[in-house]
């Protein structure tokens, strides 16, 4: 017998997903951008198809942010927006930091969502997807600590050249401010083993740069019993034949030992960037936002990498306007920014978000303050990266090609210190994408580097 149905309206969840369509879109860190390629990797082999728009898609998958408060609305927004497209025909998967963080509360506030599930439940994922397609209309994920890492066979990458691997998951710091232990649980590593086996394979299917991401890559520990720590593993990563670059992301101070800059210095394959969070030149403000490290430790760090035998580019995350923090704590992370010399910085206001232990603090500071002192927080950083940056002019750096700006007659490409170097060169586009070329740098903005290359592809 066929049913009839008067008006979509009236479709299942299981019905509605028989289209077997999905659309998917990404917000916040690189961790959250390789989930996404692993839940597309799934849905493909439950035998979806992948579509451009959300409005030509049966299943609509929203994996979300919530480090601040911009980026936790941007997905109520786009749910507002679909509230009607729901009715017709459209069933809502919300996944990520805002699902862990709001729970089942987000089905109260757009009931048209009918999968809710925290990147510790991605495991399960094919199985809430068997439930919705039976017609479930709510389906949950919601455990925090699976005791695992989301492993799958399946990932869809993104870009034919630098693969993304995650080597640890959650997070076991408290920093005041930040809500990724609420949202991604406790550190779970994967073995070496695997993490190895899927770096091989990569290498082996024509990947040339592996970029191992975690919250807190320093703190990663082999759970068999080579019980490798970070520097070790990011060390044969970049030993494997094929693997012309490997980078990770991201760095915690207080985990952030000497042999991870050893390793840098004696293997050419490892890239010659770190990026390492600050977030305040106060020691003061770095007690209160529970950093586990004082300003003098940090520079510690930072003069190990200055004292290498490799010209170590140093990138950093800052919040400003922290409760608490005064006009002194302020001075002295212009000073900090000063005394480092970074290549490039995130700059954050501070967002007080539910959970952290910040959320009660004292002596917020107004949000017109805020604005004032990134701006000349930026202000001072955009000098220092001019500066930084015109130092390179005649100098040489292998670039690896990533696109073509037509219009500029440029190719754009990357630097193993991770800046973006536009250059010109008479190749085409089949033979220099994914390549690698030495580049002479002929002019320096404070964001990027222009160059000329007349060499032919290594
Ligand atoms: N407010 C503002 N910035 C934050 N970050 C993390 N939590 C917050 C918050 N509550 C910033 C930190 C971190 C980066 C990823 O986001 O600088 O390193
Ligand atoms: Fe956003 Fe942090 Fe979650 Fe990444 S881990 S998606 S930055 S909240």
């Amino acid at each position: 017998m066929v049913a009839i149905h008067s008006s979509n309206e009236t479709l299942t969840a299981g019905e509605r997903t028989s289209g077997k369509t999905f659309y998917i879109e990404t917000f916040g860190c690189q961790m959250n951008a390789h989930d996404s390629e692993k839940v597309a990797g799934t849905l493909l082999h439950s035998g979806y198809r992948q579509v451009d728009t959300p409005e030509a898609a049966g299943l609509v998958v929203y994996n979300t942010c919530s480090i601040r408060d911009k980026a936790e609305q941007k997905v109520f927004h786009r749910l507002d927006h679909f509230k009607r497209a729901a009715g017709k025909g459209k069933v809502f998967a919300v996944i990520g930091c805002v699902a862990q963080q709001e729970g089942e509360r987000i089905f109260e506030k757009a009931p048209h969502v009918s999968l809710v599930a925290g990147s510790a439940s991605y495991t399960r994922l094919p199985e809430m997807l068997a439930q919705l397609e039976a017609g479930a209309r709510r389906v949950t994920g919601l455990d925090l600590d699976n005791g695992e890492a989301f492993d799958t066979p399946f990932t869809r990458r993104d870009n034919p050249h630098r693969a993304y691997i995650t080597i640890i998951e959650g997070c076991d710091k408290s920093c005041a401010y930040c809500v990724v232990p609420f949202t991604r649980g406790p550190e779970r590593s994967r073995t070496s083993e695997s993490v190895l086996r899927e770096a091989e394979t990569l290498a082996g299917a024509g990947y040339t740069e592996i970029q191992l991401l975690g919250q807190n890559v320093n703190s990663y520990r082999d759970p068999s019993p080579a019980g490798w720590d970070f520097a070790t593993l990011l060390d044969r990563v970049g030993r494997i034949p094929g693997i012309r670059r490997v980078r990770f992301t991201t760095s915690h101070p207080r985990d952030f030992v000497k042999g991870i800059v050893e390793a840098i210095d004696a293997n050419p394959a490892l890239c010659n960037h770190v990026h390492l969070p600050v977030q305040s030149g106060s020691s003061r403000v770095l007690a209160r936002m529970q950093r586990l490290y004082t300003r003098d430790e940090y520079m510690r760090r930072i003069d190990w990498m200055k004292s290498a035998r490799r010209n170590i580019s140093i990138t950093t995350d800052i919040i400003v306007g922290f409760p608490g923090e005064t006009e002194q704590d302020f001075q002295a992370t212009l000073d900090l920014l000063g005394e480092v010399e970074y290549d490039s910085l995130f700059a954050f206001k501070y967002s007080p978000r539910p959970n952290t232990s910040a959320l009660t603090m004292e002596d917020k500071v107004p949000e017109e303050e805020k604005t004032r002192r990134i701006m000349i927080l930026l202000e001072k950083q955009r000098a220092i990266q001019i500066r930084r940056n015109s130092e390179l002019i005649g100098t040489i750096e292998e670039t690896m090609v990533e696109s073509r700006n037509e219009a500029l007659n440029q190719w754009i490409g990357r630097t193993s210190q991770n800046r973006t170097l536009n250059f010109t060169h008479s190749g085409s586009a089949e033979a220099l994408i994914g390549k690698y070329l030495p580049v002479m740098v002929t002019r320096a903005g404070p964001n990027s580097l222009v160059g000329e290359s007349t060499m032919s592809v290594v």
